[in-house]
């Protein structure tokens, strides 16, 4: 098994699957659709309440097992073997998460691309909206740019997690942190910055509702790609001498923050522009976008091209890597597990969710009126896999580390067999033994109208 060659190429290859289009796509969306910082409050106490328990459960997990999650789950349950199952979670979830979120990533390379061919300049707000819209609808377009993103996640899942993925992320994370930096500072110069952070930072809890609250779990675990053995998945390649508290508390650090930037890049422009509205759903960032670069260097077009290249390719950079970490979730199980080529696999994997993505895609345009529960089959498969399988394999994880594994076992895989020494161990352990179910389950009560 090819395990990764450094430490730092472990947790940037973690990092680079936390940090995605979760963080510049739908963490603005979900902000907007819910009335702002409220929403924001709810979602970082989320994330170091649950989130970060949560990732440093599944990292104990991963490591402890080194082959994949079934292993893991095996190994850890001392003779318990039903919950071995679990290692079908990660096959499952990443097919219903890949499937849509391509989607997204396709409309991303697009983006890139008018970028690149300087469609953007010279256009009004509305325009910039009308052409998301008869993009996003089209039966054929999108499905050209998500061809061409599953192509390129399927290449580097196929070449391996040392070459492919490490390699990958070593270059691209260092980037995207300077472009979004770099952006933050743009928009923040914007006419109407400020009351786009009075809705990112003035809470207004009068918008807080029910759904409110699980949509800001779903989205802390989202973002933090935890809940459906993801990062279990990735762990499993982690050496032994990574200190699993420190990097999952720096992963979260990092990924929180880029979400609270993208959102200070998207809010203020959204409030600068006329006819734009902060609960646009999906599009926003789409039609938000162009609007900054232009605004921002109205009349220096050569730079508005530069940098709206930047931005575009910077979310693909973003969408790869949290991509691939998805395929890898399907690929693990069967490469490690039932011994098929990486190749063979991450090629039929990646036929699978492209036929599911046609679907997705679809459900923007021509399939708009199939839905199931009131929902289209892309808003379906991110309400699964957000709301309830994530929220529900945290649940599991947590409970089969706080009450099945034997606790010596346990502490010897966070302290790294006793050489770390941290005062966060029992709060930890209190957190996954009660508070994280407990929490999780209240919330799921009183969506469902149990409580
Ligand atoms: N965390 C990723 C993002 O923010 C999405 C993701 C979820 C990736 C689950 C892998 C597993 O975009």
């Amino acid at each position: 098994m090819s395990g990764f060659s450094s430490k730092i190429g472990a947790i940037l290859a973690a990092a680079g699957s936390a940090v995605g289009l979760g963080n510049i796509w739908r963490f603005p969306t979900e902000t907007g659709m819910h009335g702002g910082a409220a929403f924001i409050l709810i979602y970082v106490l989320f994330m170091l309440l649950l989130g970060v328990p949560v990732m440093l459960t599944e990292f104990v997990i991963g490591r402890h097992g080194q082959k994949d999650v079934t292993d893991s789950f095996r190994k850890m349950s001392g003779g318990r073997n039903w919950w071995q199952w679990m290692g079908l979670m990660p096959v499952v979830a990443g097919f219903l998460i890949l499937s849509y979120y391509v989607v997204v990533c396709g409309w991303t390379l697009y983006y890139a691309f008018v970028a690149g061919i300087d469609g953007f300049a010279g256009k009004t707000a509305t325009e910039y909206v009308q052409d998301f819209q008869d993009f996003s609808t089209s039966s054929s377009e999108p499905l050209i740019w998500i061809a061409l993103i599953m192509l390129m996640t399927c290449s580097i899942v196929a070449l391996g997690v040392q070459k492919g993925i490490e390699r990958g992320v070593k270059i691209m994370m260092p980037i995207l942190f300077i472009c979004v930096a770099v952006l933050v500072f743009c928009s923040l110069n914007l006419p109407d910055a400020e009351k786009g952070l009075t809705f990112l930072f003035y809470p207004d809890f009068s918008k807080v509702t029910g759904s409110t609250v699980l949509s800001a779990m779903g989205q802390a675990f989202f973002s933090l790609s935890v809940g459906i053995g993801c990062l279990c998945t990735y762990a499993c390649y982690f050496r032994k001498d990574v200190n699993l508290f420190k990097d999952s508390l720096m992963i979260a650090t990092i990924d929180t923050l880029i979400a609270l930037m993208a959102g200070v890049i998207i809010f203020p422009a959204v409030y600068s522009i006329p006819g734009l509205e902060p609960d646009a759903g999906p599009s926003l960032v789409f039609i938000t976008l162009p609007n900054v670069f232009q605004q921002v260097f109205g009349g220096a077009s050569e730079v508005a091209y530069v940098f709206s290249l930047l931005f575009y390719l910077l979310l693909v950079v973003a969408a790869l890597t949290s991509s691939i970490s998805m395929l890898e979730m399907i690929v693990a199980f069967f490469h490690e597990r039932l011994g098929w080529r990486r190749s063979v696999v991450s090629v039929a994997a990646s036929v699978v969710c492209m036929l599911l993505a046609v679907g997705c895609s679809l459900s923007f345009g021509a399939w708009a009126d199939k839905t199931l529960f009131g929902m289209g089959m892309f808003e379906l498969f991110d309400y699964v896999v957000a709301k309830v399988l994530m929220p529900v394999g945290a649940v599991l994880m947590c409970v089969f580390l706080g009450w099945v594994v034997d606790e010596r076992v346990v502490r010897d895989e966070v302290t790294n067999g006793g050489q770390i020494k941290t005062v966060l161990y029992p709060v930890w352990r209190f957190i996954i033994r009660y508070v994280a179910p407990v929490c999780i389950v209240l919330i799921f009560a009183k969506e469902i109208g149990l409580i």
